[in-house]
């Protein structure tokens, strides 16, 4: 189920960088994680209980004294509330967290829980990362690898993209094309929000029979007809008679020449008046913005340096400026190239044909 759009255009940005400062700060994220893990959240029903009914209910995961302290540390974080000796779900997880929670973000807790194996080493990766200088394309499939272990946090979290989108009137638009659209999650919700749309998917990791027949699944389960287009954005042609180009996340892992190439491959495929929007952890010298993009680039350094295949994660780089980003599209011929910080870490950068 997708949150409806007037739950994710009713949701505060506030609330939203609520939920971020708790995942990218590692102390609070192993207690989201713990609350998470142990089942506590989905323990407290609306009626609120007691701690001792949430020890009998979840006695059998962990100790006591375990579920004791992520209660204690959850109320303190503001995941749990406790009212008249009860404890119920705080505000956020009953907006992010809780099973039917209108926005569902336990994805993306599940891949910062995944990133917290780097949390050891935050400092060690900031002086040992080896950041790109060369063939970055022979590192697009091990991007494509590390997606494929990460499908409900991109499933999950493209309702947070789609915010970056509620302004724009989708009326004019026919055909929306999303490049290196990893599980779909995005592209799905442009065709269940917008039916008028034809709406094509692009991924390198669709030439997996195993992951295109998972994504296929996904949008099935949504009843999302979205066409599935295996190819690399770099050297394959993009589909014409497109009139927006999408490409979120994607562009992080690339170099500006690179990007410069494809900027100059979609203005040559896009439609008389289209247009080109990216959504990524751009800095922006917005300050909120700025510091959770830097927040989100230790965690990936840092997971980076400890993971045992050195493909995972693909090539490291600094976090791209929305400024080049914009500069890169007006090179290649885009008109009215601006951006704008969406929900730190996430920004839009956006242009006319
Ligand atoms: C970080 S994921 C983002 C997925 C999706 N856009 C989202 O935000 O939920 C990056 C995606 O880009 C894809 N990708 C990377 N390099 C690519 C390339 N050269 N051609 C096509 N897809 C590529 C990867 O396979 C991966 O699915």
């Amino acid at each position: 189920m997708f949150p409806t759009l007037e739950d994710l255009r009713a949701t505060p940005s506030s609330r939203i960088g609520e939920f971020w400062e708790l995942v990218l700060n590692p102390a609070s994220l192993a207690v989201l994680w713990q609350c998470v893990e142990l089942g506590v959240l989905d323990a407290l029903p609306p009626e609120g209980v007691e701690l001792a009914g949430v020890v009998g209910a979840l006695g059998g995961r962990a100790g006591a004294d375990a579920i004791r302290i992520a209660v204690e540390l959850g109320c303190g974080l503001g995941l749990i509330e406790r009212r008249g000796g009860r404890l119920h779900a705080g505000e956020l997880s009953r907006a992010f967290l809780v099973r039917g929670a209108p926005i569902p973000l336990l994805g993306v807790v599940d891949r910062f829980g995944i990133l917290a194996a780097g949390i050891p080493h935050l400092t060690q990766a900031i002086r040992d990362t080896a950041l790109l200088r060369d063939e970055p394309r022979r590192w697009s499939g091990a991007r494509a690898r590390f997606t494929e272990r990460g499908i409900s946090y991109y499933w999950d979290s493209s309702s947070l993209l789609m915010r970056a989108y509620l302004d724009r009137d989708m009326t004019r638009h026919a055909t929306v094309c999303d490049l290196g659209a990893g599980p779909a999650g995005f592209a799905a919700r442009l065709k269940h929000y917008f039916p008028h749309l034809n709406v094509i998917a692009d991924d390198l990791m669709y030439s997996s029979p195993e992951v295109l027949q998972q994504v296929r699944q996904l949008l099935e389960a949504e009843r999302c007809a979205v066409e599935l287009v295996a190819l690399d954005v770099f050297s394959d042609p993009l589909p014409r008679d497109v009139d927006l180009f999408t490409l979120n996340r994607v562009v992080s892992a690339y170099p500006l020449p690179m990007i410069r190439d494809l900027a100059g491959r979609m203005r040559a495929a896009l439609a008389r008046g289209g247009s080109v929007a990216l959504v990524d952890f751009f800095q922006t010298g917005d300050r909120a913005q700025d510091h959770d993009v830097a927040n989100l680039f230790v965690h990936l350094y840092a997971y980076k340096y400890t993971d045992s295949d050195p493909g995972a994660y693909g090539a490291m780089l600094l976090p791209h400026h929305a400024r080049d980003i914009a500069a890169v599209l007006r090179e290649v011929g885009f008109r009215d190239a601006t951006w704008r910080v969406v929900d730190p870490p996430l920004a839009i950068v956006e242009a006319a044909a």
